[in-house]
């Protein structure tokens, strides 16, 4: 029998440890007057992004394909307390679309603290197809234009010892059904910049890459796409969108919204058969 006293003062120790590991360490200064390149911004996550940026007084370039939402978000990030705001309209499944993006970037803030890359091309939420040509699409707007805009801002990042934060899902790291191409698109993020992660470190580049893993958020575009297809609930945009911030601000080179999907990622080789089966669980088959 071992003594409650040791028990207790071991579980101690370790909700101690717990707690000083996981403890916020975010500064709100070190975002002010940060020069901050934002994509996907018009709405969803991206937009709530664009308003923290403003709150913690940043100097901001908004990009999107929607014009009009990005004058709206814009007109807002000015109203909340952001120093600089200027958007640029760009359709990302266009390969020119990254340089003239960075370039723009560069030319109103002078140089790039935070590049933050959160756009996303729409996709069906529905069982594979065999529709290539949309999977070739999507590769183009959710991976390659990522590369191209850090390939392009790179130097600029390694001039001020920036962020790179890349937004992907928890279908980056675990395999869902209905969703098969934007997961594929997310692994290859992962593969691409967790391994550009390795380069970077051992040319002693002061960039630090964040990618961050979201679970199902209740954006109109996931909640429209998801209703009635998946037994989940849907967690606020607004914490993602300062949970990525705050990832991004700290170099944390992973962060899981919300925090229990680091768990589920930790979890996930053990017992692949057993796993398999709940998440499909999770899925409505007769509505796909
Ligand atoms: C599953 O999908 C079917 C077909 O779309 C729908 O009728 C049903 O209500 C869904 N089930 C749930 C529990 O949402």
């Amino acid at each position: 029998m071992i003594p409650p006293g040791k028990v207790l003062c071991t579980a101690g120790i370790i909700v101690g440890l717990l707690a000083f590991f996981w403890r916020d360490t975010f500064n709100p200064d070190s975002i002010s007057g940060a020069r901050v390149l934002l994509t996907g911004a018009s709405a969803g996550i991206g937009e709530q992004m664009a308003y923290h940026y403003s709150r913690f007084g940043a100097e901001i370039v908004l990009t999107a394909r929607r014009e009009t939402l990005l004058q709206k978000v814009t007109e807002k990030c000015l109203q909340l307390g952001a120093k600089k705001v200027f958007y640029i309209q760009a359709d990302m499944s266009s390969p020119q679309a990254p340089e003239k993006v960075v370039q723009f970037a560069l030319q109103k803030l002078g140089g790039l603290d935070h590049l933050v890359l959160n756009h996303i091309g729409g996709t069906p939420f529905q069982m594979w197809d065999g529709d290539v040509e949309h999977t070739r699409w999507l590769m183009q707007v959710n991976f390659l234009s990522y590369v191209a805009l850090a390939s392009a801002a790179l130097p600029i990042l390694a001039e001020s010892k920036g962020s790179l934060i890349v937004v992907s899902s928890l279908t980056g790291k675990i395999s869902t059904p209905f969703t098969i191409s934007y997961s594929a698109t997310k692994f290859a993020l992962d593969g691409f910049f967790s391994s550009l992660r390795h380069e970077l470190a051992m040319q002693k580049q002061d960039v630090c890459i964040t990618l961050c893993i979201l679970g199902l958020i209740d954006t109109e575009m996931a909640l429209e796409k998801t209703r009635g297809k998946v037994y989940m609930s849907a967690y606020p945009a607004a914490e993602a969108a300062l949970t990525i911030i705050k990832g991004g601000a700290t170099r944390a080179r992973e962060v899981f919204y919300p925090w229990w999907l680091e768990l589920l990622c930790h979890l996930r080789d053990w017992f692949p058969n057993q796993r398999d089966v709940v998440i499909q669980s999770f899925y409505n088959y007769t509505s796909a």
